[in-house]
């Protein structure tokens, strides 16, 4: 029988208690992580707010290391659901909690896992590289899983002689068939927020600003790539910020990772880079879906949590396993 918890969460993805708009949300927040060997994992593109109040904070190849690493009982991932998804995998004897469920990844919804099964099975000679931005079934069709930090080196991982299918993300998967020279079988997917920077506008930045650099993401398009001065995962762009010796920056990623440029660089300028449209569309609507009120009920309340099928969970793990001893090497 289905539960009024199940239904709740089947429908808004969050148990809508009512929350006392009096309540000292951080310190309530802090009080039950210490209360309950909590631990928050928050990735970079999450409010401000949620940010500060995390354990750790990263891109997803930290933060699954992170993930692997903590003796919490209970992981409290404030990001979207292939990561919570990612932590679970990783730790089945934790309890991994996400304050929506309804946080998804436009990315890993471009590959969905029947279609995904019937591509690779048209190339059963090939090594499957999936990026992390994809579900837990498409994990369990891959052989090695990747992250935008480690790419590279998976890549150059695999026998150059074998041939590769890079999965879901095209832009990742042009940038890198340019930076191995290895030509891969690309899946179509892409992700809505880093597809919508204008090249027009950006151009119109630099002329304004003939001394900032254009750091991006290598979810972006080729033609913002093209321009860009150094391209990286967040981790690797909020580095790459703090070695060099630039003073302004245009950013093309989710403007949540300003927040900890200007923590961590107050003296340095970061402009985010525009979209197309006159929209806030380099905000991501999936990770602003958690708000500090639902991060308090998920760790209240320990719900809603990520649960998956033992079978399921094993075989996403063997790729993920890899990606982490990679890594490590
Ligand atoms: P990073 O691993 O670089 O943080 O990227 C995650 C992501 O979802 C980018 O859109
Ligand atoms: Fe997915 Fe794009 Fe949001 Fe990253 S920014 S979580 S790839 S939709």
């Amino acid at each position: 029988m289905i539960t009024t918890v199940e239904n709740e969460l089947a429908t808004y993805g969050y148990l809508q208690r009512p929350v006392d708009p009096y309540l000292n949300l951080v310190e309530e927040i802090q009080a039950l992580k210490r209360e309950k060997n909590a631990v928050i994992l928050a990735h970079y593109y999450q409010e401000s707010e949620i940010q500060d109040l995390a354990d750790y904070i990263g891109d997803s190849l930290g933060l699954s290391q992170e993930a692997a690493r903590t003796d919490a009982r209970m992981i409290v991932f404030a990001g979207v659901h292939f990561m919570a998804e990612v932590a679970k995998i990783i730790c089945p004897d934790k309890k991994v909690v996400l304050p929506d469920l309804k946080a998804g990844c436009s990315l890993a919804d471009s590959a969905p896992a029947d279609a995904f099964r019937r591509f690779r099975e048209q190339y059963p000679d090939h090594v499957v590289i999936s990026y992390i931005n994809c579900s837990a079934e498409v994990k369990a069709l891959s052989d090695i899983i990747c992250t935008s930090s480690n790419a590279e080196k998976i890549i150059r991982s695999v026998p150059p002689e074998k041939p590769i299918i890079f999965a879901p993300d095209k832009n990742l998967g042009k940038y890198l068939i340019k930076k191995t020279g290895r030509d891969m079988l690309l899946w179509n997917g892409s992700c809505m927020v880093h597809e919508i920077f204008s090249v027009e506008k950006i151009t119109r930045l630099k002329m304004r600003y003939p001394d900032a650099k254009l750091i991006a993401h290598p979810e972006c398009e080729e033609a913002v790539l093209s321009m860009a001065d150094y391209i990286g995962s967040t981790t690797g762009l909020l580095n790459f910020v703090g070695r060099d010796t630039a003073n302004t920056y245009i950013v093309a990623t989710e403007a949540g990772i300003l927040h900890q440029m200007e923590k961590h660089y107050p003296d340095k300028t970061f402009i985010p880079a525009p979209p197309e449209n006159n929209c806030a569309c380099n905000n991501c609507p999936h990770m602003k879906l958690n708000t500090l009120e639902k991060l308090y009920l998920c760790l209240k309340y320990e719900q809603p949590e990520i649960v998956l099928d033992e079978d399921l969970r094993q075989r996403a793990y063997r790729p993920l396993a890899r990606m982490l001893e990679i890594s490590a090497g």
